[in-house]
C-alpha cells in the first residue's frame, strides 16, 4: 500500500434505490483512470478522472495551485488545477502523484483541458535539493547522460523514447505493408558473420571456463548479425526481416559506435541487381520518416527546435530529393579532387573513413547518398564478386547520410556455388560454412539484403551528435551502467 499523504476536498455522497431498498454510498462513483495524452484529448470533459504520474511543476498562487503532470503519454503535461488547501510541502518537482478531480475546458491559453481536482495524493516523494535535474533549468544531453536511471524523466529524454518506440512501430509496418515476413534470428549464434573478429564470446558464469568444455559443445558469441540467418530462410521466403539487438566488441568510445546497438536487417530473393536494394533502403527510410514526423509532432519538434535547431531543413531535404548512387571509384575520384584536408587520405582500395563518409554526403547536397560497388577485397566472403577485372569490385552498397556517415551496409550475395565455394577455400572456411554452401547447393537464387543500425538512422532524423543519446542504456567499451 502507498505511504501516501492524501488531501481531500469534501466527501460527497450519492443514494440510490435498488429494488425499494435505500443505499446511501458514502463513495463518489469511481473515477475513469486515464493516461495524460487521453486526458488533453478532450474527449472525456466534464468527467470524472483520476490521474496519475508525475510533477513537472509547482506554482501556489494565492487562489489557486497549479500542478503540471505528466505520465510518458505524451510531452505535454496535464495542467492540474487546485483550492491551496490541497498544497503539501511534499508537492515537489518529481514527486509522483494521483489526481482525482474533473476534467474541465481550460480558459488558458497554452492549454485546453484542465484538471480540476478535489483530491492530490501525494505516492512517491522526491527531494528537490537531490533530485538532479531542476524545474526551471534545460539540461543538455551531455549532462543528463550522467543519470542514466533518472535521464527518461527529462523532456527531451522522454520525447526521444516515445519516438523511438514510434520509429520502430514504422519500421515493421513499412515490413508488414510490402509483405517481409518478419524473423526472430537467434541472439547466441555459433558464426561469426562479418569476419571482423569483434565477437563477445558467450558462456555460462563460473570460477573458470574450462577449454573443451564448452556449454554448446562448441564457441559461441553475441550475434554480429543476423544476416547468414536470414540468408537460410531466404531459401524458401522471398522477403523477410529482422529487427533485434545485435552486438560488437569494437574498442570503440566514438560517437556512433555501440557494443550493442539494434539492427534491421531485410533480404530479399531473385533479385536482379543493386538498385533491387537501394529501393528498399530509400524506401524504408522515407516512410518510417514521414510515419514518425507525422506521429511524433511535438517529440520531433523539441529536438528541432531545442536540440538541434536547423536539422528539420536536413530532414525535408532528405524527404524531398531521390538519394543519388555514386560508385566506390566516383567517390574515391571525388574525395581526391577536393581541396579538403583529410587526416587519412582516400585511395583505391582503402575502407572511406568517417570524415570521406560526411565530405560525399556534403558533396552530393546534405542529403543520403548510396555508395555502391566497392573492391572486392574490403568485403566479407558472402558479398557477390562483379567479375570486372582488372579492378575486381562486389555488389555492395553503403547508404551515407548527413551528420552520422555510414548508416546502411549491404549486398548482393554471391549466389554461384563455384564462386563462394573457391572462396571460402581461399580463406580457409569451406568447412565451418558448409551449411552456407549447402543454401547455394539446393535451389539457390539470386538475392541480397541490407542493415540499417537503428540508433544511427535516430540521430540522422533528429540530428543528435551521440549515439548514446538516442538508446535507452547505452553500452559501450568500458561502460555498462545498470
Ligand atoms: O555494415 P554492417 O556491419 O552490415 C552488416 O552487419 C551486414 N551483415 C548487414 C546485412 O547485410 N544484413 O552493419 C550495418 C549497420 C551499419 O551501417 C551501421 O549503421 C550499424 O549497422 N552499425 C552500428 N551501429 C552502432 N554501433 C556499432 N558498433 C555499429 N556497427 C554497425
Amino acid at each position: 500500500m502507498f505511504q501516501a499523504v492524501s488531501k481531500t476536498l469534501s466527501a460527497a455522497s450519492t443514494t440510490l434505490v435498488c429494488r425499494g431498498v435505500l443505499i446511501r454510498c458514502y463513495c463518489k462513483k469511481t473515477p475513469t483512470k486515464l493516461r495524460v495524452s487521453r486526458a488533453l484529448s478532450g474527449a472525456d470533459l466534464g468527467a470524472s478522472v483520476k490521474v496519475q504520474g508525475w510533477v513537472r511543476s509547482v506554482r501556489p498562487q494565492k487562489a489557486n495551485l497549479f500542478l503540471h503532470v505528466n505520465d510518458g503519454s505524451s510531452l505535454q503535461p496535464l495542467q492540474v488545477v487546485a483550492s491551496p488547501e490541497l498544497n503539501d510541502p511534499l508537492l515537489t518537482f518529481g514527486s509522483a502523484v494521483e489526481v482525482t478531480g474533473i476534467l474541465k475546458k481550460s480558459p488558458h491559453k497554452k492549454q485546453s483541458v484542465e484538471l480540476e481536482a478535489d483530491q492530490i495524493l501525494v505516492v512517491g516523494e522526491c527531494d528537490p535539493v537531490d533530485f538532479p535535474f531542476k524545474i526551471k533549468e534545460r539540461h543538455g544531453l551531455e549532462y543528463i547522460r550522467q543519470y542514466p536511471h533518472l535521464r527518461c524523466r527529462t523532456n527531451a529524454f522522454s520525447s526521444l523514447l516515445r519516438i523511438r518506440s514510434e520509429a520502430t512501430t514504422a519500421i515493421h509496418s513499412y515490413f508488414k505493408e510490402n509483405d517481409f515476413v518478419q524473423i526472430h534470428t537467434p541472439i547466441i549464434t555459433s558464426n561469426d558473420c562479418e569476419g571482423a573478429g569483434e565477437l563477445f564470446q558467450v558462456e555460462p558464469s563460473g570460477p573458470e571456463i574450462v577449454e573443451d568444455e564448452y556449454f554448446f559443445s562448441v564457441p559461441t558469441f553475441l550475434t554480429v548479425s543476423g544476416q547468414l540467418h536470414l540468408e537460410v530462410i531466404s531459401g524458401a521466403f522471398s522477403r523477410v526481416y529482422t529487427f533485434g539487438p545485435t552486438f560488437r566488441a569494437e574498442n570503440s568510445q566514438s560517437r556512433r559506435h555501440l557494443a550493442e546497438f539494434y539492427m534491421v536487417e531485410a533480404e530479399i530473393s531473385f533479385t536482379q541487381s543493386i538498385e533491387d536494394l537501394t529501393k528498399v533502403m530509400e524506401d524504408m527510410f522515407k516512410s518510417a520518416t514521414e510515419h514518425v514526423l507525422a506521429h511524433c509532432v511535438e517529440d520531433v519538434d523539441l529536438f528541432h527546435k531545442h536540440v538541434t535547431p536547423g536539422h528539420r531543413d536536413t530532414v525535408d531535404a532528405m524527404m524531398k530529393n531521390t538519394f543519388p548512387v555514386i560508385t566506390y571509384t566516383e567517390a574515391v575520384d571525388i574525395l581526391n579532387r577536393s581541396s579538403e584536408k583529410f587526416a587519412s587520405p582516400a585511395g583505391w582500395g582503402c575502407d572511406l573513413k568517417t570524415e570521406h563518409e560526411k565530405y560525399l554526403v556534403k558533396h552530393c547536397g546534405n542529403i543520403p547518398v548510396f555508395v555502391t560497388d566497392y573492391p572486392y577485397d574490403l568485403k566479407p566472403f558472402y558479398a557477390r564478386d562483379n567479375q570486372d577485372h582488372p579492378e575486381r569490385t562486389a555488389a555492395a552498397v553503403d547508404l551515407l547520410v548527413p551528420g552520422v556517415g555510414e548508416l546502411c551496409g549491404g549486398s548482393l550475395r554471391e549466389e554461384r556455388l563455384d564462386l563462394l565455394r573457391a572462396r571460402l577455400e581461399e580463406a580457409g572456411l569451406e568447412d565451418t560454412y558448409s551449411w552456407y554452401l549447402d543454401l547455394r547447393r539446393f535451389g539457390s537464387v539470386p538475392h541480397g539484403g541490407f542493415g540499417l543500425g537503428f540508433e544511427r538512422y535516430l540521430q540522422c532524423i533528429l540530428g543528435v551528435d551521440n549515439i548514446k543519446d538516442v538508446i535507452p542504456f547505452p553500452r559501450f567499451s568500458h561502460s555498462c551502467l545498470l
